[in-house]
């Protein structure tokens, strides 16, 4: 399973890029919003850094209206990925867009009905949101699990993101199951790198080793 950071924050995707296993970089709306930077001059900067996908939303309602803004996007940069929301127009514009070959990254998903659909329709990456999804009561890796099952079974080669994800046991879990990817945010993934027996391991071996010198 590869590893993207969910992120709009160059500090943040520089970090984490710096640490060498990150494989690509999703965005959406509200983090965009929180850096109170043009959008897309921070979609370019981050294709800079990054060398992988960057998906990046599009904020049309309407099918015609996503088209034109992926147009935009996708003109940033070649490994920009458009997000598009699963809706009637957001599956109409996936289809137009997988014929002109730009890549779709479906977002917003929460069954695997929706997966399917998307799927179907052209996207080349699906994004099921686990943790909002056990936000409702519903069990979030479930539905992803359901989405790898149907995918296998069928032989569809649409990517699996799973994003929406709270805690590093979300990703281990995702991994088990059989995500293409998991999309995390920067804490999650600093709490991934971290463990206790670890910082405690090299201070015993500096202290063993100063021990030894004297
Ligand atoms: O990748 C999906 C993500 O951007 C949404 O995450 O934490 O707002 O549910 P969250």
């Amino acid at each position: 399973m590869r590893i993207f950071i969910d992120s709009a924050n160059i500090e943040e995707i520089r970090e984490i890029n710096d640490m060498g296993f990150l494989a690509g970089v999703t965005t959406n709306p509200t983090l965009v919003a929180r850096e109170g930077r043009d959008f897309k001059a921070v979609v370019q900067e981050i294709c800079t850094l990054v060398d992988g996908p960057v998906s990046a939303e599009v904020l049309s309602l309407d099918a015609a209206g996503m088209v034109s803004e992926a147009g935009e996007l996708a003109g940033i940069h070649p490994n920009v990925v458009i997000k598009i929301p699963v809706t009637e127009d957001g599956l109409k514009a996936i289809r137009v867009l997988a014929e002109r070959g730009v890549k779709t990254n479906a977002t917003l998903v929460f069954s695997a009905a929706q997966a399917l659909l998307a799927a179907r329709a052209g996207a080349a990456f699906v994004s099921p949101f686990i943790g909002r999804i056990d936000d409702t009561g519903n069990d979030g890796l479930g539905v992803l699990e359901d989405i790898v099952t149907i995918f296998d079974q069928y032989l569809i080669d649409t990517e699996i993101i799973a994003a929406s994800i709270r805690h590093p046991m979300h990703v281990v879990e995702s991994a088990k199951i059989g995500a293409h990817i998991a999309t995390v945010p920067y804490k999650v993934l600093k709490q991934m790198v971290k463990h206790p027996l670890t910082d405690l391991g090299i201070e015993r071996f500096l202290e063993d080793w100063k021990k030894a010198k004297m």
